[in-house]
């Protein structure tokens, strides 16, 4: 269907507040329709009487008559599932009506007192927004539009209010009380009950608020800003947690220290609570004053969180802690505009995180997932631009798109101007807006006059999705050389037609004589361009999107050799890895498609294997950047390359290829892969050249599997038994995991029984199992799914097993259709209970277009099939419907 025709206006459809649960087709909302809420609410006062499975929640809202917007004698209170009490207006009995799930209340005057109030079981909210249980504690979760869950609200993000908030409840149960902002009263009830008032000076959308209530303690550390004030951090968590807090408090205080630094941001409250919940839909929540956060992303030490969790916690809480400016100072008028404030933030926490951990292995990594989940969504069904134009429902925008690439697209403006001028531009931009709700627009306006760059045509890249592609076609003249690039963004849906977007390039012409030449930045801004550049020497070799400067597929048909080179020689580390990626990835593709001749199969293997060798004997690497030079390029991302113009995704061909170039790696390079572990394993948990240790331990490990399979079982057991920390023990168990031996089942069973109990420790056992690479991986998962620990209700678990098992592409794509089959049930157990979690399901299945025929055939009578049991919710209809058509 073409979402386009069938326009909705959010102010005035009565259909749009219908419970999530539609018997129909859930409507289109469009950007376009932007209107501003004919009211303003400057302070709301909220109390709460809290108890698991009922709580009653009495709002009083002060409203004014908004002069900038159209007159409206209603008021539309939004509400999901809610039923009214009691409403008053100005103390007496009003002529209240329910428009679908909204409260509609006639309002005649210029301001008004309203007081509504409503109950809700928290206990029976599995869809964990708004106000739900987890694990006996009381919390919140408001983003997008769960506040509406609560109480009656004008639940969008530029309707901003100061909130006072009182709570009360059983004392036993929870001990502790929190709301944003600062607390200002408590007290005891002589009933066993106690309250708390708590009052946030700065306005705030709905979607910032959070309360949670609770048996938790704190880890305390005082933060001291800038301008010399204390604010007191604390980490809540249940008790036998707070051990494994340091992690989460010191990266706070890394956090706050470098946004004064590195964006002149202090914090602006005196306390900074974040509060580590077991039961959570997402990574993290950013409400003011008051984190909440998947304890994922806050419980780390050594035995129970590998090097991987510990960088992901310090990512996550500087996440968050950045959005106090990028998302709470200056908040987003509407939903469309939600990567002015994650594209931002995930930006800057990718640069706190190149800061803390260096620049090189850092920026590998952010390329590694935007090609690995950002790419194929933009080459796939549900494509969209950064900013989109239309949704059904906003949960299914939180993408990869909106976040990652969103990320990009500020990256490239700060290369085009350089780190001073763009910093000029952020400090105009949070002047200007502090306070407000603002859109992408308004950012980019603030760039151009703060860095002084005009982005008139860069706007495009806001608009049009896509991934573009650049080819490169090169020839000497003289002493120079000319580059002709040509840019493409492909067709996505709803967008058939695309025009040609700025894209900034650092460049680099070596020789391949040895000598490397000097790096300049080109912008790539029409259709077709040639660049002059100088010669560094003879037989040049271009160096191109250094840094992964831009968000694009470079398409270029180098020789096999001039990339041997770059692996080996040039000066950036992230044209270094993109070379061996490009090695891989053409011989990897080129062989699963039958297309290169055992000749050209022979020699690009050979030309692999060399700069293979070559990384594990150049001493001047660390193991870290080692470990990157020593990955190849994911299946997912394969599938992506291959499936190019008429080309469909061979998934089996893909796997058997990929397979066969680990085991002739393996094979070629085992006494240098043997030698590497041993190395690696000789190095000590606090060394500091640990972390690249424990790295290429595992990768050294994984490419032994391939080779011979009885020797790594073998070294994997070892390396399971001598572990002292949890990046050894989950690496050996991962390779052990895809492997048919005796040791497997061993370590397993022992992994389980150490860990029982420690949920997070328990998820990666499930994930190990269904990530793995054994041959019999659909019937493990099945027989997991009847596991006692197992349970759809905790988004965690449900992620461990079956989103990791969507993400085995050899188990999902079984040639028979089974695994296809087993997510297709999944997302239908699953989309009563948490349609959120759900959807999140729906892309696997969708790439359907470009996969090989049978498997396509059989990927899209899934999709049917969830189509057809009717009753879906807003956001797995959205999903399925977008990928069918
Ligand atoms: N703003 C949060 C973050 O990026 C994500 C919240 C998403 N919540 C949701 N229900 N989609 O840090
Ligand atoms: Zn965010």
């Amino acid at each position: 269907m073409d979402i386009a025709t069938t326009p909705t206006n959010p102010e005035g459809n009565p259909e749009l507040a219908d419970a999530a649960r539609t018997p129909h087709q859930p409507p289109v909302i469009l950007r376009e329709y932007y209107r501003p809420f004919g009211w303003l609410l400057p302070e709301v006062k909220l109390d709460f009487d809290l108890g698991i499975t009922r709580t009653r929640v009495r709002a009083e809202l002060t409203v004014q008559r908004n002069a900038r917007a159209d007159r409206a004698d209603v008021i539309r209170l939004n509400g999901d599932g809610l039923k009214p009490v009691s409403v008053t207006v100005d103390g007496a009995a009003t002529d209240w009506s329910m428009d679908g799930a909204d409260l509609m209340v006639p309002l005649h005057g210029d301001s008004h007192l309203i007081v509504v109030e409503t109950e809700i079981d928290p206990a029976a909210n599995t869809q964990l927004m708004g106000l739900y249980a987890s694990n006996g504690m009381l919390c919140t979760q408001c983003e997008a539009e769960g506040f509406r869950r609560i109480t009656f609200f004008a639940d969008r993000p530029d309707v901003l209010s100061t909130y006072t908030v009182r709570m009360a409840g059983e004392k036993a149960a929870f001990p502790i009380l929190l709301c944003n902002g600062n607390r200002v009263a408590e007290g005891d009830n002589a009933d066993g009950t106690h309250w708390a008032e708590w009052h946030d000076p700065w306005p705030k959308p709905s979607y910032l608020f959070a309360l949670v209530a609770g048996d938790l303690v704190a880890n305390s550390k005082p933060f001291t800003t800038v301008s010399g004030r204390e604010v007191e951090c604390n980490v809540w968590v249940r008790a036998e947690d707070l051990a494994r807090t340091d992690h989460a408090v010191e990266s706070l205080h890394r956090s706050m220290k470098w946004d004064e630094d590195v964006f002149g941001r202090e914090y602006d409250l005196d306390l900074y609570n974040i509060v580590a919940v077991s039961d959570f839909n997402m990574g993290a929540m950013e409400n003011k004053g008051l984190n909440v956060f998947n304890t994922k992303y806050v419980l780390a030490d050594p035995d129970t969180a590998t090097d991987g969790d510990f960088d992901a916690v310090e990512g996550v809480i500087a996440h968050e802690y950045f959005h106090n400016w990028s998302g709470n100072r200056v908040t987003c008028r509407d939903w469309f505009q939600l990567s002015l404030k994650e594209g931002f933030t995930v930006l800057r926490d990718q640069l706190f995180s190149q800061d803390m951990r260096g620049e090189a292995v850092k920026r590998i990594e952010d390329v590694r997932i935007l090609r690995a989940a950002q790419f194929p969504e933009d080459a796939g069904p549900l494509a969209h631009p950064i900013r989109p134009d239309s949704y059904r429902e906003i949960s299914n925008f939180y993408t990869a798109t909106v976040y990652n690439k969103g990320a990009e697209v500020i990256r490239m403006m700060r290369s085009m101007v350089g780190v001073e001028r763009f910093r000029a531009g952020t400090d105009l931009y949070f002047d200007r807006h502090d306070g407000e709700a603002a859109t992408c627009e308004d950012f980019v306006r603030a760039i151009e006059d703060g860095a002084g760059i005009d982005l008139a045509q860069f706007r495009r890249w806001y608009a049009q999705a896509g991934t573009p592609r650049v080819t490169v076609r090169e020839a000497v003249a003289g002493d120079s050389l000319v580059l002709t690039l040509k840019q493409h963004v492909p067709a996505t849906p709803g967008q058939p037609d695309k025009q040609p977007m700025p894209i900034p390039l650092r460049v680099a012409v070596h020789s391949r004589l040895g000598a490397l030449g000097a790096e300049q930045l080109i912008v790539l801004a029409q259709a077709e361009q040639s660049f002059t550049l100088p010669l560094a020497g003879p037989d040049p070799v271009v160096s191109i999107n250094r840094g992964f400067t831009a968000p694009v597929v470079i398409d270029r048909a180098l020789v096999r050799d001039d990339l041997v080179f770059l692996a080996a020689q040039d000066d950036d580390p992230s044209a270094r890895s993109e070379a061996l990626q490009e090695l891989a990835v053409s011989h990897l593709v080129g062989t699963a498609s039958g297309e290169l001749s055992a000749g050209e199969r022979g020699a690009g293997e050979a030309a692999i294997i060399g700069a293979f060798a070559a990384s594990l004997a150049d001493g001047a690497l660390d193991d870290a950047m080692r470990g990157e030079l020593m990955l190849l390029p994911s299946e997912t991302y394969l599938f992506e390359v291959m499936a190019t113009g008429e080309r469909k995704a061979d998934p089996g061909a893909i796997h058997t290829a990929r397979e066969g170039l680990k085991a002739a790696i393996g094979t070629a390079l085992a006494d240098a892969l043997q030698a590497l572990h041993t190395r690696a394993a000789a190095v000590a948990l606090d060394d500091p050249a640990g972390r690249g240790a424990r790295k290429i331990k595992t990768i050294a490990l994984s490419l032994i599997a391939a080779a011979n399979p009885a020797r790594a079982a073998t070294l994997a057991a070892q390396q399971y038994d001598a572990a002292d920390n949890m990046t050894d023990r989950q690496g050996a168990l991962m390779v052990l995991t895809g492997l048919d031996c005796r040791e497997r089942e061993e370590r397993l069973a022992s992994f389980y029984q150490r860990y029982k109990g420690n949920d997070l420790v328990i998820d990666k056992w499930f994930t190990l199992q269904a990530l793995s690479l054994h041959p019999d991986v659909i019937a493990h998962v099945r027989k997991l799914a009847e596991h006692p620990d197992f349970t759809m209700k905790n988004p965690n678990r449900v992620r461990s097993l079956h989103m990791a098992f969507a993400g085995n592409p050899k188990g999902f794509h079984a040639a028979d259709g089974e695994g296809y089959r087993m997510v297709a049930d999944v997302i239908l157990a699953l989309d009563p209970i948490n349609p959120q979690t759900a959807a999140r399901f729906v892309p696997s299945l969708g790439r359907w277009r470009r996969i090989e025929p049978g498997r396509a055939a059989l990927m899209k009578a899934e999709l049917e099939r969830i189509m057809a049991a009717g009753n879906l919710s807003r956001d797995t209809f959205e999903q399925v419907s977008r990928s069918l058509d």
